[in-house]
């Protein structure tokens, strides 16, 4: 038996008079005093099927007991709906299909929630993904996916680009995240650790001589998750010989280009504009800027320069600045007490020591916990500076600069959504964040980091900076790429000389023991002949999720996991017994939940 001569998005009032066969499932089922009928749907979408039991009995009957979702096979004949009865909303719906024989392929149980509509329990949804996942917009997602993946294939190879797979088991790769590690049975006390990212890999295709490499890569963070991160995840990944931060960019930009326009029909403009990290931060708070609205941060130490308010005395006293971002018609939105949870919220998750404000009522009165401390001149200066009118909100942070301008930040993206700045918009807003910082000093750890990571080239106007160890000014050949403030993809330019690396690793307070141990692979590689090389990654699933325009990564990942890390339909991670534990020479500690 042929289970489908059609799918079922197929069918035309062309048709009419042919047989046809088609096969999904139960989409539903109506009644219409014995004649049955039924909206039969396949991954491409829905025909009605018609039991009609004057002409068929036998069949009709057996459609008496259709539910949801069962999967059959129907043949019949395509006829014309009567007049008045077609669905413009479905492209098979100026016709039926007559059903002439029924097979019932295998029945569905009750189900866990319904498969049209929108169903908010998550959990449910992740527990009987199967199911999810015949949702429309799901499968949609899927769709969607596969379109944007194989853009990328297609873009890549008429690049000259080769695809090539990099170990799963591999050893630590820093970048930023906890590793996930493997036991090696046959090296007991040994472990594989999951690429957090195929980065030295990449790198050492091109010592091999690849030049071109990408790779749709899983990589693996042990990370706290969020709605737009996951244990595991796909990136878009990238590297060649004899190039260039431009032409690295240049080339994500045809990628970007080409996605939209094959998946979403739009064009977008490039190249996309570019903006140094130090002015994303100072106006926008952030390294990542939403630039679909203002909301500007605005300087204003040089106005409290002589200010007898103690918490502003301070502050710049220890070197730090006084910043102010003004929430234009905010007032409404904020009273006392929303102010107060405000307040809290920047003390309790952003870590900072407050957040004044100053509200401007409709009639120009200001109330603020802070005003009565400033002279008639700092309050013009401050209403001129930032445009202070009714209705207005300011928020202050005072602070070291980057502490002030993050906190501000934060402020600017809540103010963004309580006045709804960004609702129902359709921008694309793209740009490059460049010359980023090499390395971060992390005073609890009494050190410093790589900003992206410790294979990042600084640039060669701040070399100096490096060899006397003036480490804050060393910027690097690194660039992000942002849409509507997510970071869609990071790279830079790589050290290619092993001299280089080795001061890189130093500075970040690695000794030339440990250098050895955990990179003395790559610093061999680099001794012959290494070219110079540069690369990117783009997150794959935050593209299709911005694309898709949902607010979730797990919404277009087949099978993810959720908050907590569990994947909720196999009940992975799962406890193991101890025997396997003995095999592969671990003892746990944990406690038996
Ligand atoms: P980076 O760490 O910036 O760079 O990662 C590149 C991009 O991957 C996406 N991403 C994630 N997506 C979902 N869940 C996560 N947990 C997650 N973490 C990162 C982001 C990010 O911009 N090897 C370098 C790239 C390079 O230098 O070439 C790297 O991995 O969209
Ligand atoms: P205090 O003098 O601590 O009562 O603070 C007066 C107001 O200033 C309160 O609204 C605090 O939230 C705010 N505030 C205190 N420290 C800072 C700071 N570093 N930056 C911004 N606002 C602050």
């Amino acid at each position: 038996m042929s289970y489908r001569t059609h799918h079922c998005a197929a069918l035309r009032p062309t048709d009419v008079g042919t047989t046809v066969t088609l096969s999904g499932w139960v989409d539903s089922r109506r009644d219409h005093g014995g004649v049955i009928f039924v909206d039969l749907r396949d991954r491409e979408g829905i025909t009605q099927v018609v039991f009609r039991p004057e002409e068929h009995p036998a069949v009709a009957e057996l459609s008496h007991g259709l539910r949801s979702e069962d999967c059959i096979t129907v043949t019949g004949l395509v006829s014309a709906r009567l007049a008045g009865t077609e669905n413009p909303k479905l492209t098979t719906g100026g016709i039926e299909v007559v059903a002439t024989a029924l097979t019932v392929l295998n029945k569905a149980d009750v189900l866990p929630f319904p498969i049209e509509g929108k169903v908010s329990n998550e959990d449910l949804r992740l527990e009987y993904r199967y199911l999810d996942l015949r949702r429309a917009d799901m499968r949609t997602n899927l769709r969607l996916r596969h379109r944007v993946t194989k853009a990328a294939r297609d873009h890549f190879d008429e690049q000259g680009f080769l695809e090539i797979e990099t170990p799963i088991l591999s050893n630590p790769t820093p970048e930023g995240a906890r590793d996930f590690l493997v036991p090696a049975r046959l090296t007991p006390g040994a472990f594989y650790a999951l690429p957090q990212a195929p980065q030295q890999y990449k790198q050492l295709l091109q010592v091999a001589g690849v030049e071109k490499y990408f790779q749709i890569a899983r990589c693996f963070r042990d990370e706290d998750l969020r709605a737009e991160r996951q244990l595991e995840f796909t990136q878009i990944d990238v590297e060649a010989s004899f190039t260039s931060e431009l032409e690295i960019q240049t080339l994500i930009e045809g990628l970007l280009a080409r996605i939209f326009r094959e998946t979403k029909g739009v064009e977008i403009p490039t190249p996309f504009p570019r903006m140094a990290y130090r002015e994303a931060m100072d106006r926008f708070g952030s390294d990542k800027p939403d630039l679909r609205f203002g909301l500007e941060i605005v300087e204003l130490s040089d106005i409290f320069r002589d200010s007898p308010f103690k918490v502003f005395q301070s502050v710049l006293a220890s070197g730090g600045v006084i910043r102010a971002l003004n929430a234009k018609g905010a007032a409404e939105k904020f009273s006392k007490e929303q102010l107060k949870k405000w307040e809290e919220w920047a003390k309790t998750e952003l870590g900072a020591k407050g957040l004044a404000y100053i509200k401007a009522s409709p009639t120009g009165e200001w109330e603020s916990p802070i005003v009565k401390f400033f002279s008639e001149s700092e309050k013009a200066a401050l209403a001129e500076r930032l445009d202070f009118q009714p209705g207005d909100v300011l928020f202050f942070g005072a602070d070291k600069r980057d502490a002030a301008c993050e906190v501000l930040g934060r402020v600017r993206l809540r103010c963004a959504e309580l006045l709804e700045l960004t609702k129902g918009s359709e921008e694309l807003n793209f740009l490059w964040v460049v010359d980023f910082p090499l390395l971060a000093f992390v005073p609890e750890e009494n050190s410093w980091v790589a900003v992206h990571h410790p294979f990042t080239r600084p640039k060669a106007d701040d070399l100096a900076h490096l060899e006397s160890g003036a480490y804050e000014n060393v910027r690097a050949v690194a660039y992000d790429v942002v849409l509507n403030g997510v970071e869609l993809g990071g790279g830079s330019i790589r050290i290619h000389e092993r001299d280089l690396q080795a001061k890189m690793f130093a500075a970040l307070g690695i000794s030339p023991e440990e250098q050895q141990e955990k990179f003395g692979h790559l610093l061999r590689a680099f001794s012959f002949g290494a070219p110079p090389h540069g690369g990117v990654a783009l997150g794959l699933d935050r593209l299709v999720m911005l694309i898709a325009g949902t607010e979730s990564i797990r919404d277009v990942i087949a099978f993810p996991k959720n908050n907590r890390g569990q994947d909720l339909l196999t009940q992975s991670p799962v406890q193991v017994e101890p025997k396997l534990l003995r095999e592969l020479a671990i003892q746990s500690t944990a406690k038996k939940p």
